[in-house]
């Protein structure tokens, strides 16, 4: 039985900057991650996603990107890269890497000669547009960062659209030439043997084409960002974006028969589950996994958990293999979300729920969003709309290792704090503690790698009632519950017949307590996978 590796298999995220540096900048590196590959492997994961390495000038932190077929020196060279590469595949890890269609660097060659003229042959390459009669910006359509999404160009007398910062400037999607060069990055990779990509805000590279008016949003809500107040009806998710997707599918699915397995195209998706659904493909086949965030938002409470488990189940096109992320770069991390405790629950959840899971750097450990003192401010999204809860430094922060000074990320002052809890809270630590967050996912990789009940297996309610929310999953012959105490008083699941004589395989807290009189008493926070066999 052959399964591609990134259905079976569970998907890890670094942000390079933060993850290990080894130059004593304060600054993750290349050789960082390489360094920690054995960490990696050890952890149990499957394949590595990679935040954005490329030359950037950093005003996003990577995700303006100056030169697609580069490695910014910050982080180091393309035979660090390849090192990193040809390592990872020694130790199993497959390699993904964050690839930014929608947008360039205002910085990068292309828009320095689009910018140039009005007749530069990569004029087209973007967005521009004549002010409206009478002057102002072409629509009202407004940057995810804030402000307005049109940049006016005082030599060349035209607007520039961009959905994020000024300084990252959106491509025209709809240029044959823009499609085809960006083809060749994904081919230079590709060559070079990655394994796939992380397609950033996949939804957003085709606007409508006569760039009319967003309509207001009836239920805006400032705190929750400037970008809100429209609705992005006409500068996001237009239907012409499928083909795209399917020819960035073509092109990966051509190299997966040369014997390294597939390569994955994972897309970047905010967007409601009907619509998220079609990005698996239309009429051709789009990316693998449209990634899923819900759980990123969900109401933590069994009956909705369990609705939107269900619903997510249901909307998958035929063939679409489902997929669950918990946290990344940019939303509050699951253990400030959450709570220490249920953090633990929600790994338990993550790890045997149907689907590729996505894991966050750090999550392993229950690391929390850090406070960023004043001054300190590096996240432009922040620093463009403060104070609102929006920056994204707190979830951005050092892996922390071990309790040596800067916690063995780097001999410097890292580039932001290290969670207060570090001396505590770090990889050496932890990896020595039965009880701790990272021997709790040790153990669920594990589990999910012994038991293709958890990695590949059907799925099945159990139960969703009070805060006890339980599932079945089985595989051929093999049947394991999964039942999660989602609060913090103790709760009774009674044991479906078929299950009585269940056993605990592993328990969020520390010990298990076995089955007794057909039900299983689940202790505060507790969640337990049981296995019916002996
Ligand atoms: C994606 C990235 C985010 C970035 C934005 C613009 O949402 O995850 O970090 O700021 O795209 O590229
Ligand atoms: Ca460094």
């Amino acid at each position: 039985m052959t399964v591609p590796w990134w259905q079976s298999g569970v998907i890890y995220q670094i942000y390079p900057r933060s993850f290990q540096d080894t130059n004593g900048d304060g600054v993750g590196d290349l050789k960082g991650i390489t360094r920690r590959l054995g960490y990696l492997a050890e952890l149990g994961i499957d394949a590595i996603w990679i935040s954005p390495i490329y030359p950037s000038p950093m005003a996003d932190f990577g995700y303006d990107v100056s030169d697609y077929t580069g490695v910014d020196p910050r982080f180091g060279t393309l035979a660090d890269f390849d090192d990193l590469l040809a390592q990872a595949h020694a130790h199993g890890l497959k390699v993904l890497l964050d690839f930014v269609p929608n947008h360039t660097s205002d910085q990068h060659p292309w828009f320095l000669e689009s910018r140039s003229s009005r007749s530069n042959p990569k004029r087209d390459w973007y967005l521009w547009r004549d002010p409206v009669p009478g002057g102002g910006p072409p629509n009202n359509w407004i940057s995810d960062f804030g402000g307005p999404a049109w940049e006016w160009d005082e030599a060349s007398g035209q607007y520039y659209y961009h959905a994020f910062l000024k300084q990252q400037p959106d491509l025209n999607w709809r240029n044959p030439a823009v499609r085809a060069a960006m083809q060749d990055v994904l081919r230079f990779w590709l060559d070079r043997g990655v394994d796939g990509f992380r397609i950033d805000v996949l939804w957003h590279l085709i606007k409508a084409a006569d760039f009319p008016d967003n309509p207001s949003n009836p239920a805006y809500r400032p705190e929750l960002g400037e970008m809100h107040r429209v609705l992005q009806q006409h500068s996001t998710d237009q239907p012409e974006v499928h083909g795209i997707a399917a020819e960035m599918r073509a092109l990966a699915d051509g190299y997966g028969a040369t014997g390294q397995g597939e390569r994955a195209l994972i897309g970047e998706i905010y967007l409601p589950i009907d619509r998220l659904m079609a990005y698996y493909g239309v009429e051709q086949a789009g990316v693998h996994l449209p990634f899923n965030f819900q759980l990123v938002e969900a109401l933590w409470q069994a009956r909705s958990l369990a609705a939107l488990i269900a619903g997510y189940e249901a909307a998958l096109p035929q063939g679409g293999w489902p997929n669950w992320v918990l946290g990344n770069h940019d939303r509050p991390r699951v253990a400030t979300r959450r709570g220490q405790a249920q953090a633990r629950v929600a790994a338990m959840l993550l790890l045997t729920l149907r689907g590729t899971p996505t894991l966050y750097y750090g999550d392993e450990l229950g690391l929390g969003d850090v406070e960023i003192p004043p001054g300190h401010v590096q996240d432009p999204r922040e620093l463009r709309e403060p104070g609102k809860g929006l920056g994204r430094d707190p979830v951005r922060t050092p892996m922390p290792w071990n309790a040596s000074e800067h916690a063995g990320f780097s001999t410097a002052a890292p580039w932001l704090p290290l969670n207060a809890d570090w001396p505590d809270r770090n990889v050496a630590h932890m990896a020595a503690e039965s009880g701790s967050m990272l021997t709790l996912h040790r153990r669920l990789l594990a589990l999910r790698r012994a038991h293709p009940a958890l990695a590949l297996g059907d799925f099945a309610f159990l139960e969703a009632e009070n805060d006890v929310l339980a599932y079945e999953r089985s595989y051929g012959e093999e049947r394991l519950v999964v039942a999660l105490n989602l609060g913090a008083m103790t709760q009774r699941f009674e044991m479906p017949v078929w299950a009585l004589d269940g056993r605990p395989l592993l328990s969020t807290l520390a010990d298990l307590t076995p089955v007794q009189d057909g039900a299983l008493l689940l202790r505060p926070d507790e969640g337990v996978i049981l296995t019916l066999a002996d």
